[in-house]
């Protein structure tokens, strides 16, 4: 969803806030001293890594404690240590939304954030969403739609579905189809996708 993905407010270190505190063209141009360069990173809360830290996150609803690099993302961390593969990765930077999950409810980019950002906020992953026995609505009218193709794309757009009628319930379908602006499907299953979505709105996501 493209209003609604959102990576600006991470709970500690963000890359955006530190470039921020830094000052970018300072850095870029070298004009910090090696000196102002280690207060400048004090000011944001010191030096982490670059080796392994200890992370616990929260995940569908489970704490799932790890250690890793803080350059690692989320999506990375999701897939290759936790072993939650729903969310895929195509693009790695941040523009087909394969790679969906929610972050305290919003949709977020996985591939755009670090995980150590992560710790202290509520991710759901695709996973747990539903289960085959107890679809939530934007699943169900997936299923309902025929609105998937190769499936590679499909859990991002069920993610991000999932949070837009949760946010716009009775969309219409010209806000569904703005709401989808931030995730890709290369099979072209968006005509199935948008009716799917618009029905999950009629139930108000649950
Ligand atoms: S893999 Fe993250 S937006 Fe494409
Ligand atoms: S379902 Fe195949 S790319 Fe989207």
């Amino acid at each position: 969803m493209s209003d609604e993905i959102d990576t600006s407010k991470p709970a500690g270190l963000s890359r955006r806030g530190f470039l921020k505190g830094l000052g970018v063209g300072s850095v870029a141009t070298g004009l910090l001293s090696p000196a102002d360069l280690k207060e400048a990173l004090a000011s944001q809360g010191g030096v982490v890594g670059p080796g392994e830290l200890p992370v616990t996150l929260k995940i569908n609803g489970q704490e799932r404690p790890l250690k890793i690099e803080p350059r690692v993302t989320l999506l990375d961390a999701l897939r290759n240590r936790l072993d939650l593969t729903g969310c895929k990765k195509v693009c790695d930077r941040g523009t087909c939304g394969a790679c969906t999950v929610l972050v305290d409810g919003q949709p977020v980019y996985s591939c755009s954030m670090l995980a150590v950002e992560a710790e202290g906020r509520d991710i759901t992953t695709v996973e747990g969403l539903g289960t085959p026995e107890r679809m939530n609505a934007a699943q169900q009218a997936f299923v309902h739609h025929d609105a998937q193709q190769c499936g590679f794309c499909t859990p991002g757009f069920v993610v991000a579905c999932t949070a837009f009628v949760r946010k716009h319930p009775n969309a219409t379908l010209d806000q569904v189809r703005a709401g989808l602006g931030g995730n890709l499907c290369r099979c072209g299953t968006y005509a199935g996708m948008m009716l799917a979505v618009v029905d999950a709105a009629k139930k108000g996501g649950a």
